[in-house]
């Protein structure tokens, strides 16, 4: 998972677990944070002094090729369920795979690693694509990642992505997104699979499935009973998913506690649906989204 011959001050492997997945462990003066090699995930993040930006769900499965719950999971190279193939796994395999640690280096006090998945002959069997990710994740004051996706193939293809990050909540009907309101979604709790017009910031009340595209992905989760929120700053994200999975979805989930939803929501920025990319060959394109604490 890492060919580099040392890693700098504040960052050390770790093992995740006892099933054999390995991470890394970040302790700088700016930060504390926690990375998986599987999905290049960040799991747990700090800034020092403030309180934990991310949420990981205590029951979260941490074994190899199972998703792992909670922090930023990034979903590539579709969204959702497989657009033809409804036995591929949900989200595409990037959240599933060992991705390897390329560089990491310190500057200015912050930490940046690049974190790279590739095509191999496994994923060419679940998509015929010759392709190249580079996760960049900064560990600072804040935490920031770019996603950089190279068509190292001949043929043109397209992808979905989305970063999909949790945040912890004191309660989530306490909280609320804003930046989206006028705005349309699709609903997925809405079988008629009618657009729906956003009235308002969204709410978390009882389970939320929204897929906002066409939209700026910039946009603020206010945790009203605490006080403090955080603004997602992205660039080249045009699609904004929010998910709660409220009481009864998060009973069916094995990896959620029953009163896990209360305590979180998802705020997803990427590009999927109608935002779906694509890549002519030779061609690179790159996302960003840095997580602003505020109060
Ligand atoms: C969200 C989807 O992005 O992720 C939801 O909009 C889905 O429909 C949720 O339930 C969690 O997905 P998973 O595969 O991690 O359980």
């Amino acid at each position: 998972m890492s060919t580099l011959p040392s890693l700098p001050d504040g960052l050390r492997e770790v093992s995740l677990g006892d099933k054999g997945l390995r991470g890394w462990q970040v302790d700088t003066p700016l930060c504390r944070a926690l990375v998986s090699a599987q999905g290049g995930q960040v799991l747990a993040f700090q800034s020092r002094g403030r309180e934990p930006l991310l949420w990981l769900s205590p029951a979260a499965h941490l074994a190899p090729g199972l998703a792992i719950r909670g922090g930023i999971p990034l979903c590539f190279p579709w969204f959702g369920p497989h657009p033809s193939d409804p036995r591929q796994s949900a989200h595409g395999f990037a959240r599933l795979r060992e991705w390897q640690l390329a560089s990491a280096r310190l500057d200015a006090g912050a930490l940046h690693l690049d974190l790279v998945l590739q095509a191999d002959a496994a994923t060419r069997d679940l998509w015929p694509h010759d392709f190249r990710a580079t996760l960049h994740v900064g560990l600072g004051h804040h935490l920031s990642l770019q996603l950089e996706v190279a068509n190292n193939g001949t043929a043109a293809f397209d992808f979905s992505f989305a970063f999909h990050s949790y945040f912890p909540l004191i309660d989530s009907r306490r909280a609320r997104i804003e930046g989206l309101a006028g705005s349309t979604c699709l609903d997925q709790l809405d079988p008629t699979g009618h657009r729906r017009h956003q009235h308002g910031p969204v709410r978390f009340d009882g389970e939320t499935d929204r897929i906002f595209t066409g939209v700026s992905a910039d946009c603020r989760l206010l945790d009203e009973a605490r006080n403090s929120a955080v603004r997602l700053l992205s660039s080249g994200c045009r699609s904004v998913i929010a998910w709660n999975p409220g009481p009864e979805k998060a009973a069916r989930l094995a990896d959620m506690t029953p009163s896990a939803w209360q305590g979180m929501a998802c705020v997803e920025s990427g590009n999927v649906k109608e935002d779906t990319v694509s890549l002519p060959p030779g061609a690179v394109v790159r996302f960003a989204l840095t997580l602003h604490q505020e109060s």
